[in-house]
């Protein structure tokens, strides 16, 4: 955690709790460890993402190849201006959602070409990948119980499109079993929590 940092991302279905967890994350890692912890999402991570996660989210419909650019060039951005360098410095980088959000939801839910758009997103963010993603599972029959407000574009997609994008999240997870922990995010906040520091304390060499 010395030389470089340590990049950590969080994965899941709206809903699933990546935002609660990723928090708890954070706290435990500066209060037992004294780390600097950079907490950040996508989109929107950066001033010009938040300019983009408005138009991807709340603008006008537009087609696969334009929303995955959109998103491709929000995260090519983030990881510029914001991720790499504070990895750089040695901080811990925890976001909520990151490339493989691409992968699951444009080539799962939207069915664009699995290669072209891995190829696409390595190449916005200069090969970075984390060093672990958790991905918290939950089926997408549970979700519309925890989503709260007016739906945007990507929860108003439908059932099969959530379904599609869990199944991309799980066979990717499967295809890279050493950078991917699965967790079931139907259980409690704190046993979750619980499970996400398990996952991550051998990258820190310490104990839960
Ligand atoms: P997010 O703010 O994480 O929403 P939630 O809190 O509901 O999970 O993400 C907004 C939406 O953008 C979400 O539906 C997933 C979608 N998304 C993509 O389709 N592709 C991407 O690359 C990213 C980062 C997000």
């Amino acid at each position: 955690m010395t030389a470089r940092g340590l990049f950590i991302s969080f994965e899941g279905g709206d809903g699933a709790g990546k935002s609660t967890q990723s928090r708890l994350l954070g706290q435990w890692l500066e209060e037992s460890f004294g780390a600097e912890v950079v907490r950040t999402r996508e989109p929107g991570g950066t001033s010009l993402g938040r300019t983009l996660r408005e138009l991807v989210l709340h603008g006008e419909d537009v087609e696969p190849r334009t929303e995955a650019l959109l998103y491709a060039t929000d995260r090519a951005h983030h990881v510029a201006s914001l991720i790499r360098p504070a990895l750089d410095r040695g901080a811990v980088v925890i976001t909520d959602r990151y490339l493989d959000s691409s992968l699951a939801y444009q080539a799962g839910g939207r069915e664009l070409d699995p290669t072209q758009l891995r190829e696409l997103q390595l190449w916005a963010v200069g090969g970075l990948v984390p060093d672990v993603t958790i991905l918290l599972d939950l089926d997408p029959a549970l979700l519309p119980q925890r989503l709260t407000g007016a739906p945007d574009r990507l929860e108003r997609a439908g059932d099969d499109f959530h379904r599609r994008t869990r199944d991309a999240y799980l066979a990717l997870a499967a295809a890279e079993p050493e950078r991917w922990r699965v967790i079931d995010a139907s259980g409690g906040i704190e046993e979750i929590a619980g499970q996400v520091r398990a996952a991550v304390a051998p990258l820190i060499g310490a104990r839960t």
